[in-house]
């Protein structure tokens, strides 16, 4: 295994330019706006260091990438936890956004986060690839936390304000809010898929968790699947009538449910992809990596989901056999770190080192290892520079709400070239439709496509790139948020 090339994050050393000043409103000074975002993490997370010292970086995710710069036109402030177990802060102000930290103790983290939202919603939401445990107790924390976060956005939000709440780690507390906040317009966004209707019944908590989304006056899906799947539960478990995608509160109110595929900032990906830095950046990255004639690349964090071990088994069976030649290819898999205290995301981590060391041990030779693993975090730059030095993207979850790196790689793409390798159950496969789409469970299937992807016609990847760059430029970021958001003021303008 190798981990040469490419720059890490403050993750494990440099800290993060533009490190918060905690210094944003004075000590003790309640933020206030009329438009809050929830969300499980605040947009920059508090790490400690080897030496002890703590610092910050970017948070991990999709959800962070999509809203920090929606957040940042809207002037909003960012309720969220910033990452470190048993301690308190003050809001303070970072990169122009106005942070309200919600603390957890150790145990929440491991009831709360680790427990309930990623050892039982996590695994039951993406069609139970792994199998969800069902623990009274981390229920509890559930519920416990997200009064705390309803709470939180309670006392931030100001009279007939908005408040956007974020994700499956905080599904209760539309509801919570509600109560203590009527005058408040709530929007929900699930972030991840939402399972079909057979596996949700799994869940002991089922009629809570629909009733508290319920006290959204919008509830934003990724895909029209998902939000069918939600009002087909209300009506069937919490009983209330429904027409289209309206639900219908015995008070009158209205609960609408609709999908809201997530974007990208495109444009800011290709300014950045396209400066004389990068474009220098991708340029060394491809004489480190010795020259090859292709560069696949991967890039996720190490879930489960991923499908990272049928991924790297397809290519290491491509280099066993000759299909793929290990002097003229290489696959740099990006693999960030998620997650670690969680069993399944430890093991996942062991089996993935032995899978790559074993292959690369087998076919590599001095200097040339034919799959480059980097278990780390990178900052956006190198990114655009990993983007533009690969020739083929292969991104193929078991299961994913929508996967923004497909789409941050076509973003980079502006001289129309480039491959993108996507999995039918990633959200982005609807409307990426001229990727070459694969299931990721079907490794000679798998195998075929890479090899399909590598040898294809530079015409053909031009004219697919083309589509691809129109889908991605045409419904970025900003026309993401601008639609739920206008549907959000809709819903509750009808109302009053
Ligand atoms: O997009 C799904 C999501 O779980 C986000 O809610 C989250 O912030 C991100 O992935 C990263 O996961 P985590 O916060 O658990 O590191």
């Amino acid at each position: 295994m190798t981990t040469r090339s490419a720059r890490p994050a403050a993750r494990s050393a440099a800290p993060r330019s533009g490190a918060p000043k905690p210094a944003g409103p004075k000590s003790g000074q309640r933020v206030r706006s009329s438009f809050v975002v929830v969300a499980n993490r605040l947009p920059v997370d508090r790490v400690v260091l080897p030496d002890g010292s703590t610092d910050w970086r970017t948070s991990p995710g999709g959800l962070v990438s999509a809203l920090a710069p929606v957040m940042r036109k809207n002037h909003g402030a960012w309720v969220g936890w910033h990452g470190a177990a048993d301690e308190e802060l003050e809001p303070f102000v970072d990169d122009g956004l106005q942070l309200v930290p919600v603390p957890l103790s150790a145990m929440e983290v491991e009831e709360y986060y680790e427990g309930f939202s990623n050892g039982t919603l996590w695994p039951l939401y993406h069609d139970v690839v792994e199998f969800p445990e069902y623990h009274r107790e981390w229920w509890d924390a559930y519920v416990k936390v997200n009064q705390r976060f309803a709470d939180a956005a309670a006392a931030t939000a100001k009279r007939n304000g908005t408040v956007w709440v974020q994700d499956y780690q905080l599904q209760l507390v539309p509801q919570m809010l509600r109560d203590k906040r009527p005058d408040l317009t709530i929007g929900f966004f699930l972030h991840i898929p939402f399972p079909p209707v057979e596996l949700f019944q799994q869940l002991p908590w089922r009629r809570q968790v629909l009733a508290g989304l319920l006290g959204a006056d919008l509830v934003g899906f990724q895909l029209p699947g998902g939000s069918a799947n939600f009002v087909r539960l209300v009506r069937q478990r919490v009983g209330l009538p429904t027409h289209r995608d309206r639900i219908q509160h015995p008070d009158g109110r209205e609960t609408v449910a609709r999908a809201y595929p997530i974007a990208i900032d495109a444009r800011g990906y290709q300014e950045l992809a396209d400066e004389p830095t990068t474009l220098a950046r991708a340029a060394e990255i491809r004489q480190d990596l010795g020259d090859p004639r292709t560069v696949f690349l991967g890039v996720d964090r190490l879930d489960y989901t991923k499908g990272l071990k049928q991924r790297i088994r397809a290519f290491g069976e491509l280099f066993a056999s000759g299909q793929l030649d290990p002097d003229e290819v290489v696959f740099v898999q990006v693999a960030t770190p998620s997650r670690e205290r969680v069993d399944k995301y430890r093991q996942l981590r062991d089996e993935i080192d032995r899978l790559v060391g074993r292959i690369n041990g087998d076919l590599g030779r001095i200097g040339r290892s034919p799959i480059v693993y980097l278990h780390n975090s990178y900052p956006r730059d190198e990114m655009a520079a990993l983007y533009k030095a690969a020739d083929v993207m292969v991104v193929t979850p078991l299961r994913d709400g929508m996967n923004l790196v497909a789409k941050e790689y076509v973003a980079c793409r502006s001289d129309g070239s480039g491959a993108l390798v996507l999995s039918e159950f990633a959200g982005a496969a609807q409307e990426l439709r001229q990727a070459f789409q694969v299931n990721p469970y079907d490794i000679n299937g798998m195998k075929d496509v890479f090899l399909l992807a590598d040898q294809a016609s530079p015409l053909d990847l031009r004219r697919r790139m083309r589509a691809m760059r129109r889908q991605v430029f045409d419904h970025d970021i900003d026309r993401w948020a601008e639609r739920y958001l206008a549907d959000l003021r809709q819903t509750r303008g009808a109302e009053r």
